[in-house]
């Protein structure tokens, strides 16, 4: 199978990558490519939020048989401390995003009558957000998205499937205001896991809703 990861430069998508380049001819996608290497996956430079690296994924990359949407950012704290340049950044990288680039591979993979899009979504989607509230609604927002999209396309071969992952070891925090302790919160490989099992699911099944919790969970304010 091809497989596009977006967001495989780092953390849950990187995971990804490197475990389906075992099996799959795996594409992976971000704007700093220069700061990964990986045996088996080929690298494309896209910053999903500028149309002309978009349009040139589309020409560089035919529809592949998978593709996984883990490219996002958070910002965290107050809202009114929140920028609206780090809304919109948000709202664009992990919400317009992945709807977009839906619209484009979709048809080739109606006609085909194949596919799998799995969408890495957030616990964040169905709670409440103190100091995450963009996030959270954007989260809820892809949630809410593939949730429709599986009831739309399921009786045309193709798969939809949302992993909702708790607090994961990543880079993802970089700009919060907390820390979490790498200790009890998951690591990229076990979110990693849910995707290898909702993508080796024979062509009649499809995994849709898995959620990812570790067993404790530790934020530092
Ligand atoms: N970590 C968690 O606790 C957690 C929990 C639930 C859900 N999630 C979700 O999991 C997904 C992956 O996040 P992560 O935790 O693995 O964080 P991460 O390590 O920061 O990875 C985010 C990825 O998105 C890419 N990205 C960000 N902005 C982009 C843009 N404009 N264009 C293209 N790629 C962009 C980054 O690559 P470049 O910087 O190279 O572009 C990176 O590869 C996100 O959707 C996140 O919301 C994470």
């Amino acid at each position: 199978m091809r497989v596009l990861v977006l967001g495989a430069t780092s953390g849950i998508g990187l995971a990804c990558a490197k475990a389906l380049s075992k099996e799959h001819d795996v594409i992976g996608a971000g704007r700093d490519t220069d700061k990964v290497s990986l045996e088996g996956v080929s690298f494309i430079r896209c910053d999903v939020n500028d149309r002309s690296d978009v349009k040139r994924l589309y020409t560089e990359v035919s529809c592949p048989d998978v593709i996984i949407f883990s490219q996002g950012c958070a910002y965290y704290g107050l809202h009114e401390n929140i920028s609206s340049d780090q809304c919109e950044e948000m709202v664009l990288t992990d919400l317009l995003s992945p709807i977009e680039i839906t619209n484009h591979y979709l048809p080739f993979m109606k006609q085909r009558k194949s596919g799998h899009l799995i969408y890495i979504s957030s616990v964040t989607a169905d709670s409440v957000n103190p100091h995450g509230a963009c996030y959270g609604a954007c989260k809820a927002g892809i949630r809410s998205f593939a949730k429709s999209l599986f009831e739309e396309v399921r009786k045309t071969d193709v798969k939809v499937t949302l992993i909702s992952p708790d607090l994961t070891d990543t880079d993802l925090y970089r700009n919060a205001d907390f820390s979490v302790d790498k200790d009890l919160v998951l690591k990229s490989e076990d979110v990693t896991e849910a995707v290898l099992f909702a993508v080796n699911k024979p062509s009649n099944v499809d995994i849709f809703d898995v959620v990812v919790r570790p067993m404790r969970n530790a934020i530092r304010k």
